[in-house]
């Protein structure tokens, strides 16, 4: 193998160019020549590919983004998308490929291993809803930027007396809700994994401002249904039941930016330079992750087999702290 290419592909989060700095400098180590395919798996289909040197990627550890830009690409999910994306890297003599993204773009990197070219995926994606590794890339920016909001939202809660609404992202997954929730010391925890009635948000709401709580602070993942908007209506037209009235923030995209925290600078770093690595290697088909601080590879089966599951054990926790 002398030449690779890397792509950050689907949503995007503060620590990828650190990740993309690994695959770039780790490649070089190894005496591969490094492509940059620009904006995800669009990229590849339209050949935005260039050569990338050590001085390409200087500098951008402390910058949020993707220097090659990323993109959802529809056309990929169609084996014409992929047959299209296997010529492009035979004209430009690419020999293997890094992904760097989340179960959607990960998904798409097992089918490109499956039509017989070598792949290793890393887990990249602020929800961390990927299996088989314990964290991903952008996980911990987006949950210190959380936790930021939290707290700043928290004084002027209390001073105001108030309960308040923080919806995180995370559409399928209340990682994000529920780690930011313990956190930043949050009242309520609501996630999609966790069925919880208004019913039970009201008395909880309500026991809270009994015990003479100055504030309720309720997190939200923005896929727990009915959702945030419907629930801010309901309790706002109970205000003489719950005691405080109510508002809503939602975080939005400020999650998915900032200079990445030093665990997602070390962790991207650590899983780019695995997954170059990895090429060279023969482990084609497998993902970079993380198991008890190690690095591994993972079958990208294995890894997208199921999505993650909610720690029943951080759930309990943060049932108990929300005295
Ligand atoms: O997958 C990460 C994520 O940030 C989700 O939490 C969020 O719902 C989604 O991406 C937003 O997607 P887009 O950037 O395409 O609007």
């Amino acid at each position: 193998m002398k030449r690779i290419g890397v792509l950050t592909s689907g949503g995007d989060n503060p620590g990828l160019n650190a990740c993309i700095r690994a695959v770039v400098r780790e490649g070089l180590d190894l005496g591969l020549e490094v492509m940059g395919i620009r904006r995800g798996f669009a990229g590849l289909l339209d050949g935005e590919i260039a050569q990338l040197t050590a001085r390409s990627v200087g500098g951008i550890m402390s910058r949020g983004g993707t220097i090659l830009g990323t993109a959802r690409c529809p056309e990929f999910y169609e084996v014409s998308g992929r047959r299209e994306a296997l010529r492009t890297l035979n004209r430009f003599e690419i020999e293997g490929l890094v992904v760097i993204g989340g179960n959607g773009s990960l998904t798409g990197a097992l089918e490109l291993w499956r039509m017989g070219f070598p792949v290793v995926g890393v887990p990249s994606t602020i929800d961390n809803d990927v299996t088989g590794t314990d964290t991903a890339i952008g996980v911990d920016t987006a949950l210190n930027t959380i936790i930021d909001a939290i707290d700043k939202i928290k004084d002027t809660a209390t001073s105001h007396n108030r309960a308040f609404l923080i919806e995180t992202m995370g559409r399928h997954c209340g990682y994000l809700a529920l780690a930011s929730g313990i956190a930043g010391g949050a009242e309520i925890v609501l996630v999609p994994e966790v069925e919880t009635t208004y019913d039970e948000i009201t008395d909880k709401i309500e026991a809270a401002y009994i015990r003479g709580k100055p504030h309720c602070i309720i997190v939200v993942a923005e896929g727990w249904k009915p959702g945030t908007e419907a629930l801010a209506e309901y309790l706002s037209s109970r205000q003489e039941t719950v005691g405080f009235s109510v508002r809503l923030t939602r975080l939005g995209y400020v999650q998915r930016g900032g200079s990445a925290s030093a665990l997602d600078r070390i962790l991207a770093t650590r899983l780019g330079a695995a997954a170059a690595r990895g090429l060279v290697e023969g482990h084609g088909g497998h993902m970079a992750a993380l198991a008890q601080n190690a690095v591994t590879m993972v079958p990208l089966p294995d890894a997208l087999s199921c999505t993650k599951e909610l720690s029943s054990q951080m759930w309990e926790l943060a049932q108990v702290m929300e005295r």
